[in-house]
């Protein structure tokens, strides 16, 4: 329990020294990892070490959002299109997150998270495949915060997808076609056991969305920063949830 000096009340809610208002957290943050290429390079490195520095951001983010009290995480890490990318870059990516989850599992087991992925991971090497089903397997029944990884993921691929299996089960009389809303759409993406995110975080300038869970984020709000992801910290995490606390979010309607 945190010591009450550091709080103070504004309305209803409960803010911290930091003005972090801990009554409004959002509770999905998805997040586009970007800039590794371009951090390394900055520093005369090879991309691989950008990507190696991700990870670090990345042990940190998950640390912080789960201390907040973060419901769910979402993790851009290999999309659809990353294949483009070259043979050696494509495996140092793999190796790395095979690496993360044989190192970091067990404390993320010990600190009540739950792995999830989202996208097609039957493409990724096997030992990859095999890391990631331990590391579900491990922490299916873990409560706290949720770091759903996103591999092998598009978004039109995933809405492609849907579109396909609905009409299947249409085909095989399990579903009236007037049924079909968006409640039931919903349900045959990867994400459909995950709320839609709050809030969409993107580092490193860009100002895109590059395929990343376009059905979900309808309602998102968006933070742009211009700082690399290896340079992603703990303060820029509580900056970007404080601008999503002062946001109005209408969701179409009027207040
Ligand atoms: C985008 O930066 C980043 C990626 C395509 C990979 C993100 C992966 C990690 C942070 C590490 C691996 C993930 C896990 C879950 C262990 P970029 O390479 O496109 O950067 P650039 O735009 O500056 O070139």
């Amino acid at each position: 329990m945190k010591s009450m000096k550091n709080f103070f009340s504004k309305g209803n809610n409960t803010v911290d020294e930091r003005g972090l208002d801990l009554n409004n957290l959002p509770k999905h943050i998805a997040i586009i990892m970007d800039g590794n290429g371009r951090w390394a390079k900055k520093r005369g490195l090879p991309r691989t070490a950008g990507h190696k520095a991700g990870v670090e951001a990345l042990r940190e983010i998950i640390k912080v959002s789960s201390e907040l009290g973060i419901q769910f995480l979402t993790l851009y890490a290999f999309s659809t299109e990353n294949w483009k990318r070259p043979t050696e870059e494509v495996s140092a990516l793999m190796q790395l997150l095979i690496y993360y989850l044989r190192k970091e599992i067990s404390e993320l087991h010990k600190n009540n998270v739950k792995i999830k992925t989202i996208g097609d991971i039957s493409r990724l090497p096997q030992a990859a495949q095999a890391e990631i089903y331990s590391a579900i397997e491990l922490t299916k029944n873990n409560d706290g915060l949720v770091v759903n990884i996103a591999l092998n993921y598009g978004a039109r691929d995933e809405i492609i997808n849907a579109v396909k299996n609905i009409c299947q089960e249409v085909k095989n009389d399990k579903i009236n076609i007037n049924e079909i809303n968006e409640d039931i759409f919903s349900k045959f993406l990867y994400t459909k056991e995950i709320p839609d995110p709050d809030l969409v975080i993107r580092p490193s300038g860009e100002l895109r969305i590059s395929n990343f869970l376009l059905w979900q984020i309808a309602y998102s709000e968006f933070w742009f920063s211009d700082i690399f992801w290896p340079d992603f910290d703990r303060k820029c995490l509580i900056k970007a949830i404080i601008d999503y606390q002062n946001r109005d979010r209408r969701f179409g309607g009027i207040k």
